[in-house]
């Protein structure tokens, strides 16, 4: 059962084809690529589960993100779901009110909420980063190196690249703090999903979760005004000594943190397991340093395009919601002020007009960096660099150590998720 269409959208999702598609619950998620070619066949399509429209053709993707005056961000993290528990809704209201993020502003507004995130995404802060990722990826390896067998999504991605997002955004290396972290982390994929999916029991400890966090990051938020980092400047610092008040510096560093850790987490997985199915191990391992970069670089790059070969669900980041703020003509029709639409950037990526063949990994397709996998338009993403140069040491580091590894799993094990595609789990051998 899907909750009725909204009355002022029933004449447009009458005219449009309907797709179901429910990636949170499970056995649904068997049937991802099957939704996606449907979602690819029409202009636009009614979503009835969730009460708005899918789109996924790449031109109708990219000129819906290059048009922010029609399409604003606003609902683009939706945690403001109708329907919430009044015991949730009264947890809720002890937290500060999240305002204006950065991802959900438009025009103006987002323009100034970036700018105090400028420094933190240079090149040179970056690659500031890069000693931290090569320590802990080489303590990674040793660890498990003599096993023959590892798991990758426990045993490197996560233990990997949290103390990197950790730093780099300024949460301490404590493992109480990492605990507080990864909690308030967790917390915020709870509130993502719709209500109706999600145990009543289970949003009152995501809230006490973020509750825990809001203590923890207003501690670190008073220390930053004091003193400057010891090793290097971070996000928390750049945001506090910004015109940003208390609330606004905690939900970006919040969403900062779960935006930076869990595509980049899949995108390594869904790069070491092309690597592997592709062939393409071996020849990155007996490559030269620069011929390696390069070859890394295209692989990286078309797995943000297409996902994982086995998964065959699409790239990390399935897609996002933007909201029309008056009528406006689009994808043949005409939609009402106030009409959701999800764009889906992993469909846009595998639509075949623009690139051929779409589920075939193939290097150095011309227009591979035009994939929509890093979003488009004034909100893409600011952490493009620093995943791929995480992605990229992670692997090397491997590359170094182990020669010949092989899947170990036969079944892929997708995560349920309304914005997220990949891996729970990647098992190899070697
Ligand atoms: C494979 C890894 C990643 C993927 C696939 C990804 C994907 C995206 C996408 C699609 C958007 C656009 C959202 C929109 O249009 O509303 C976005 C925005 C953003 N990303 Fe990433 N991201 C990744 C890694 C990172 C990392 C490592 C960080 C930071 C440490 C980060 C921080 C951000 C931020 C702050 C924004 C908001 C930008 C804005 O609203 O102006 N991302 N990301």
């Amino acid at each position: 059962m899907h909750p009725p269409v909204p009355p002022r959208l029933a004449d447009l999702a009458a005219n449009l084809p309907w797709v179901n598609y429910v990636p949170v619950v499970d056995p649904d998620l068997s049937d991802r690529s099957r939704a996606y070619a449907r979602i690819l066949k029409n202009p636009l399509s009614w979503w009835p589960e969730m009460g708005m429209l899918l789109v996924g053709q790449h031109r109708l993707v990219r000129d819906m993100l290059a048009n922010h005056k029609d399409f604003s961000s606003r609902e683009s993290v939706p945690f403001n779901f109708a329907g919430r528990s009044p015991a949730v809704t009264a947890e809720l209201e002890k937290l500060p009110d999240y305002g204006e993020l950065m991802i959900t502003a438009d025009g103006e507004r987002h323009r100034q909420l970036r700018k105090p995130y400028g420094d933190g995404f240079t090149h040179r802060r970056v690659t500031s980063r890069e000693p931290l990722m090569r320590s802990r990826f080489a303590e990674l390896i040793e660890g498990f190196r003599l096993d023959g067998q590892v798991e990758l999504h426990d045993g490197y991605a996560v233990p990997g690249l949290r103390p990197v997002v950790n730093s780099f955004v300024g949460y301490g290396d404590t493992e109480r703090e990492e605990k507080v972290v990864d909690r308030m982390c967790w917390a915020t994929n709870v509130m993502l999903q719709p209500p109706s999916l999600v145990d009543e029991y289970d949003q009152l400890e995501a809230v006490g979760a973020w509750r825990a966090a809001h203590r923890y990051i207003t501690r670190l938020m008073a220390q930053r005004r004091r003193e400057l980092p010891a090793d290097n400047r971070d996000l928390l610092y750049d945001l506090v000594h910004s015109f940003m008040s208390d609330a606004e510096v905690f939900w970006h560093a919040c969403l900062t943190r779960v935006a930076g850790e869990q595509t980049t987490r899949y995108l390594l997985l869904d790069v070491i397991e092309v690597l592997i199915t592709e062939g393409l191990w071996q020849q990155a391992v007996c490559a030269d340093e620069e011929p390696r970069e390069q070859l890394l670089d295209a692989v990286i790059e078309e797995t943000l395009r297409a996902g994982s070969p086995s998964l065959r669900s699409g790239s990390q980041h399935a897609g996002l919601v933007r909201i029309t703020t008056g009528w406006v003509e689009y994808g043949g029709q005409r939609l009402p002020p106030n009409t959701p639409v999800m764009f889906m950037s992993a469909v846009a990526n595998l639509d075949e007009t623009v690139y051929p063949d779409p589920h075939a990994i193939v290097l150095n397709r011309p227009n591979v960096r035009e994939h929509m996998g890093f979003g488009w338009g004034i909100h893409r993403c600011l952490g493009a660099l620093m995943a791929r140069t995480e992605v990229r040491v992670a692997v090397e580091a491997l590359l170094r150590s182990l020669p010949t590894p092989r899947l170990a799993q036969t079944e892929p094990d997708p995560v349920a998720h309304l914005l997220f595609n990949g891996h729970n789990t990647l098992r190899i051998s070697w």
